[in-house]
Parts: structure tokens; C-alpha cells; sequence
């Protein structure tokens, strides 16, 4: 068989076990019905040959010269896309710093041992908790009845692959025509990491293990729209599990994981958070289960690696933050989060810190982990830096000069102060702040975005005064935030003009029911209303106005937004924020959210998201028995049962993150360092 004339899904086996032939990996993505199966025992046997990483990972060519300044890995392949090659960047770099531990390069500490200290030092970095505490997987605490029937649903939801669990359908929705699944029957990568925490926590690793392998195996699909294909390292938004007839055959079948990368997705988007979210539950599955020798096997560290050149390869780009198009996260369709989104920011930061700590230290990879390191430094001053937000800053602002072409400019990405939304002039709170959700030249997106404010949080990207101030926001503004259902996905919604032109009209995003004639209706009436403003002379018109006005009123009850994406409340947030409430050492916000959430979900039947301003209704479209409402409901009661299990996910302040500068420029330089004028406001 040729491999043109192969069906798809033998082309990707195809090019798979090409893949296999290198060595770098182990797993077969179709399985034939009795198809032996690969066990934790079966690591690759070029894992026993130190070599062998040299052969997948050439050391690069002193001979190409060095760039300056740069922190991303060269995409060189001379051929051959798996084998990037890393360049070293010529600039004072502070010794490799791995979770805290300086360690000299070359030095034998660098090399080997490691995986002790790491664990010494995760030890320790148990924060927000007194050091007693340690983390109890497995342990059977009495379930409520609710826990139970949430568990239940969990289980109901596990996919298998040949013959084992592999993940979690992303809904079981009965109420739900067949044909009306869409993708919701497939396993989410991100929609996955909540059950995967809850079956860890409860001492059931080997669905995870097997999710972990299974979609590293996705990793290198063959993946085209319209015959162009994305960067290798990409993992899928999701997959399902296809059972297929073998050739010829009505008898003999074989299962095939069918992965979605955005090809077949509403709107073709990359899923830019899947091989973040990947990175970060490797590292949580190594420290909850202990089996370090998953993360150091040859073909996951090929993952880990392939993930991060994609991450900080070259571009255009002039911040250290990456930079995505709109829908390449938990929000998939238009929401004007292209460009530099926080959320895409903070889990890039978790999933950089996770890395460095996963990263097996030789020739091959040192200049990775240095890449990491000055990607790491200069994406948390940028976050803290110019994403922060609260009464003082606004202030500021608010009184910014604009057009200011120096290297000492104040406002640095000229933001006119007429941008501050007037919403924000009364919501902002005097003790507390957040972090904005996006940020390009002469644009800032002042919404607050959940997500990506918890895991900056989560990961030590915030600095300690900031994280304590988002939660303290959180805690003012509880009835915008949490309302009737914990969290809103975003606040505030975007409404009428705004909604069209930066959601392109999506009514999946507002509250529904409208359409493009009540919405010429609409308009007809505000220009109307626009005329007779000016032109009140009896009151026959006044009449019309009153009547208008109701009209208008009901009309923008069709129109009302915050649905969905769109200012939704998504009780999947939960678990995420009690990561962060339990960092912070606030395990009673957590709480006090689980509650709200317990007493609505069971009886909603676990909806995806809540629709209106305070989370009333279960959302217009929401799917029911959505499973990561189920899982993050049941992972915060585990978190807040056994917080010391939150280390797991969360990474401690590291200071010599901040102290190393990537750029080398020296105080008396013509060309200024402009972090150290900073400094002060980054550290505290
Ligand atoms: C929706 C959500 C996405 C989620 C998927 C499956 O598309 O926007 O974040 O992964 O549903 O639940």
C-alpha cells in the first residue's frame, strides 16, 4: 500500500510508526481489537542508551553564530521538522535555576540527581500551608450524597481505548439529540485536567497515564487546512475514539483515536492551551503518584520539548508574551482575545515552569532550559508589569500623555485614556485589583477574565501583593463574580455594537433569541428616538417615544448578553479558583463558592454554563452532565479537603526569575534597561 493512496487513518499510522522508528516514542494510536498493550514496563529501550538524546537532539552548530537578545529556540530543521535545534543566546545568564536550586552549568548536580532535589524542594513548597500538612491521595473520606452522584456521573463519563480508560467524554447529555452532540462527545484535552485531578486525588492514576501517553501520541498527527499544516508539537483541542473495520474484513475491527486540531473546529483555531494544559498535569501526575519516570521517558520529553520549541519559536513579535488568534483557549470562538490573551499568558507561564522542572538537563536540552529561563523572567515583568491594574494605575492612566516617541515613554504601548470603559470608573475597588485580559499598541482590554487571573495566581506569575489583590476584587465584587453560580467567565459582557463587531454577531454568545431583523428594528428605534430628541412638539410624538421605549426595552431583553462566553458563569472555574484561594492561604472564599455552587448543580443536572448578569438561568444552549462541572466541583471538595494536594499544581515565587535580566543592557548603555527603573513595582 503507498502511503498516498493509504486512507487517512492509515497515513497517520503510517507516519507514525516512522516516528517509531526514531525511537521517540512507544505508543501506537490505533489499536486492532486484541492489540498487546503498552505497559509502564515497556519503556523505550533508547531510554537506556544515553546517546540516544544526542541522536534526536544535535547539539547546535557553534559555527551559525549567535543572536542577540533573543529568547526563543531557533526552528532551524535542515530537513527535518523533529529535529530542532537550540540556540544559546549571548547574554549574561544567571546559572540554570531549576525550582529554586541554582545550579552551575555542566556541574554534575545539573546533570543528574535532580529529580531528589526537585522533590526536596516541591516538599517545601507547600504554600499557604502550614508544613505539617501533606497531601493524602486515595484517602476514602465519608461522601456526601451529592459527592456521590457526582463521582457516579465522573465514572460514566471515562472513554476507553482498547479496553482501557483513556479520558472523560467532554458531556453526557441525554437530554441531547444524537445528532446534536456536535464534538461534545469527544475527550477535551483541557475539559479533561479537572477529572484528571479528581482521579489522581482519589488515588486512580492509570486513566491519566493513559491520557498522558495516548495524546502525546496525537502530537505528531499529520494536521492540514487547505494543504497547510501547523507546527509540529501541537496538540489537539480533542479527540474521539473510532471504531473502524479492519481491511476487508466485516469481522475484525480496530479502535483509531481520531484527534481534532482545529481542523474540523468551529472557526479552525489552534488549540494553543492543550499542550500547556498537557505540561502542566505531567507534572502533577510525576509529583501526586510519584512516577517521575513517565515525565523522563524519551518520547515525553520529546512532548515536553516539541511543545516548548513550538511556544518560543521566532516571530514578529516584540513582547515576550505569545502570541495567539482569537478562540485559542477555554473561549474557542471570536471574542476579541487574539493577540496577546492572559489567559493563553498565564497558562504559558505554568506551563514554562513546569518544563524547567520536568526537563531532563544534558547538552541537548541545557539550551532550552535557558530559553525558558529568559522567557520565563521577561514574561512575568511584562504580565506584572504592564497587565496590572487597580485604583492607582487607572489613575494614572487616566491622566497618560500619548504620542510619546522616546525610550523612556511613560505610556509605554500609548493607550489613550478615553479607552477606560466607564464601567470600570465605578467597579474598580479601592483595596484590590486584577489583571486586564489583554494588551496590545494603543489597546488594553480592561475585562476581567477568571481564568487567567486564577492561574496567575496558581503559578506565581502575579506577584504576592497582586494575587492577594485579585482576590480581594474577587471577595468586593462576589455578586458580580460568583452571583448565582460561581464563576463568571469573564466580566463585564460585551453588549450592542461592541458585541457585533468583536464577537461578528456570534448568538451563541449573547443571551440568544434575537435576530438580524430585531436588530434593524432596534437601531430603527434609537435613530427615531435620536430624531424626536430634537424635534419634541406634541404629544402625539411624546406617545410614540413612551411607546418606543417599551418596545426598546423588550427589544434589549432579546439582546441581553452575558450568556456564554460572553459574561457566562462556568461552574468548571470552581476548581481553579480554589487552587488559588488555597495558595493564598483563602480557603474560605473557596468555600464559601463550593456552596453556592452544591446547592444549584445536582439539581440543574450539572449544566456547562449559567446564562444572565448574576447567573440565574441555565444557559440557552448549555449542554447538561457536562463533565468538567461534575469534575471541578469534585476536585475543589478534594483541594479543600486536602490542601496540601494544591502543590501539586502550583508553583512558588522565584526570585532569581526576576533579579536575571535576558536583555544584558548595562545602566549605561545609550539604550537604557528599562525592567530596572521598574523593579520595585514587579517584586513586591
Ligand atoms: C466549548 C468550550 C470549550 C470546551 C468545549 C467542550 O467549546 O468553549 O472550552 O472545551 O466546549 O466542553
Amino acid at each position: 500500500m503507498s502511503f498516498v493512496a493509504a486512507k487517512p487513518y492509515r497515513r497517520r499510522l503510517l507516519l507514525l510508526l516512522l516516528r517509531r522508528r526514531t525511537g521517540a516514542t512507544d505508543f501506537s494510536p490505533t489499536c486492532p481489537r486484541r492489540c498487546p498493550y503498552a505497559s509502564s514496563s515497556n519503556a523505550p529501550i533508547a531510554a537506556a542508551d544515553p546517546s540516544y538524546f544526542s541522536r534526536i537532539f544535535r547539539p547546535a552548530n557553534p559555527a551559525w553564530g549567535i543572536r542577540l537578545f533573543s529568547t526563543s529556540v531557533d526552528q532551524f530543521s535542515g530537513g527535518d521538522k523533529n529535529l530542532e535545534r537550540i540556540f544559546i543566546q549571548n547574554m549574561t545568564v544567571k546559572p540554570v535555576v531549576i525550582d529554586g536550586l541554582a545550579v552551575e552549568e555542566g556541574s554534575e548536580a545539573a546533570a543528574v540527581g535532580s529529580k531528589e532535589e526537585k522533590e526536596e524542594i516541591a516538599d517545601d513548597k507547600i504554600s499557604g500551608l502550614e508544613q505539617t500538612e501533606q497531601p493524602e491521595v486515595g484517602e476514602v473520606k465519608e461522601e456526601s450524597e451529592v459527592d456521590k452522584e457526582a463521582w457516579r456521573l465522573l465514572n460514566k463519563a471515562v472513554v476507553s481505548y482498547c479496553g482501557r480508560p483513556i479520558g472523560t467524554v467532554a458531556a453526557n447529555d441525554v437530554t441531547t439529540a444524537a445528532n446534536q452532540a456536535l464534538n461534545y462527545d469527544q475527550v477535551f484535552i483541557r475539559d479533561f485536567v479537572p477529572s484528571a485531578i479528581a482521579f489522581l486525588l482519589k488515588g486512580e492514576s492509570e486513566i491519566v497515564r493513559n491520557f498522558l501517553l495516548h495524546t502525546l501520541q496525537l502530537q505528531s498527527w499529520e494536521k492540514t487546512v487547505d494543504c497547510y499544516s501547523p507546527g509540529q508539537g501541537l496538540m489537539p483541542a480533542s479527540f474521539k475514539v473510532r471504531t473502524l473495520p479492519l481491511d476487508g474484513s466485516n469481522e475484525a475491527f480496530e479502535e483509531v483515536l481520531d484527534p481534532d486540531f482545529g481542523e474540523s473546529a468551529i472557526g479552525r483555531v489552534a488549540p494553543v492551551d492543550s499542550g500547556l494544559w498537557w505540561i502542566i498535569l505531567l507534572r502533577a501526575y510525576g509529583k501526586i503518584t510519584g512516577d517521575y519516570a513517565l515525565q523522563e521517558r524519551v518520547d515525553v520529553q520529546t512532548g515536553i520539548r516539541l511543545i516548548m520549541n513550538l511556544c518560543l519559536s521566532d516571530g514578529f513579535d516584540m513582547f515576550p508574551s505569545l502570541l495567539v488568534t482569537d478562540g485559542s483557549c477555554m473561549i474557542d470562538r471570536r471574542m476579541g482575545i487574539h493577540g496577546h490573551p492572559l489567559e493563553i499568558q498565564a497558562l504559558f507561564y505554568s506551563a514554562l515552569r513546569c518544563s524547567r522542572e520536568m526537563i531532563t538537563i544534558d547538552d541537548g536540552s541545557k539550551n532550552l532550559v535557558r530559553a525558558i529561563n529568559n522567557r520565563l523572567s521577561a514574561l512575568s515583568f511584562h504580565i506584572r508589569e504592564y497587565y496590572w491594574v487597580d485604583m492607582k494605575k487607572i489613575n494614572e492612566i487616566y491622566r497618560y500623555k500619548t504620542e510619546e516617541y522616546s525610550y523612556n515613554a511613560i505610556n509605554k504601548f500609548n493607550i489613550y485614556p478615553e479607552q477606560i470603559p466607564s464601567w470600570l470608573v465605578d467597579w474598580i475597588p479601592e483595596k484590590g485589583g486584577y489583571l486586564i485580559g489583554n494588551l496590545q499598541p494603543a489597546h488594553m482590554d480592561f475585562r476581567f477574565f477568571s481564568l487567567g487571573n486564577f492561574w496567575a495566581i496558581t503559578s506565581s506569575l502575579a506577584t504576592q501583593r497582586q494575587a492577594e489583590g485579585i482576590l480581594n476584587l474577587i471577595e468586593d465584587k462576589w455578586d458580580d463574580l460568583v452571583g448565582h453560580m460561581p464563576l463568571k467567565i469573564c466580566y463585564p459582557a460585551l453588549e450592542y455594537e461592541e458585541w457585533r463587531i468583536i464577537t461578528g454577531s456570534d448568538p451563541k454568545n449573547t443571551r440568544g433569541t434575537h435576530n438580524s431583523s430585531s436588530m434593524i428594528y432596534f437601531s430603527c428605534h434609537l435613530n427615531m428616538i435620536d430624531l424626536l430628541t430634537t424635534n419634541v412638539e406634541s404629544m402625539v410624538f411624546l406617545q410614540r417615544i413612551c411607546y418606543w421605549l417599551f418596545d426598546l426595552t423588550k427589544c434589549h431583553f432579546f439582546l441581553s448578553p452575558w450568556s456564554y462566553h460572553n459574561g457566562g458563569s462556568w461552574p468548571t472555574l470552581l476548581w481553579q479558583f480554589t487552587l488559588a484561594c488555597i495558595k493564598m492561604g483563602r480557603r474560605e472564599l473557596a468555600q464559601k463558592a463550593v456552596a453556592v455552587a452544591e446547592k444549584r448543580l445536582p439539581n440543574d443536572r450539572w449544566p456547562e454554563y449559567y446564562d444572565t448578569r448574576t447567573g440565574r438561568f441555565i444557559g440557552k444552549q448549555s449542554r447538561l452532565y457536562q463533565t468538567w462541572s461534575i469534575a471541578g466541583f469534585l476536585a475543589s471538595k478534594m483541594l479543600l479537603e486536602n490542601p496540601a494536594a494544591a502543590a501539586v499544581l502550583t508553583c512558588d515565587e522565584d526570585i532569581e526569575l526576576l533579579e536575571a535580566c535576558a536583555c544584558g543592557l548595562s545602566k549605561n548603555a545609550r539604550i537604557k534597561c528599562s525592567r530596572l527603573a521598574a523593579k520595585s513595582q514587579i517584586v513586591s
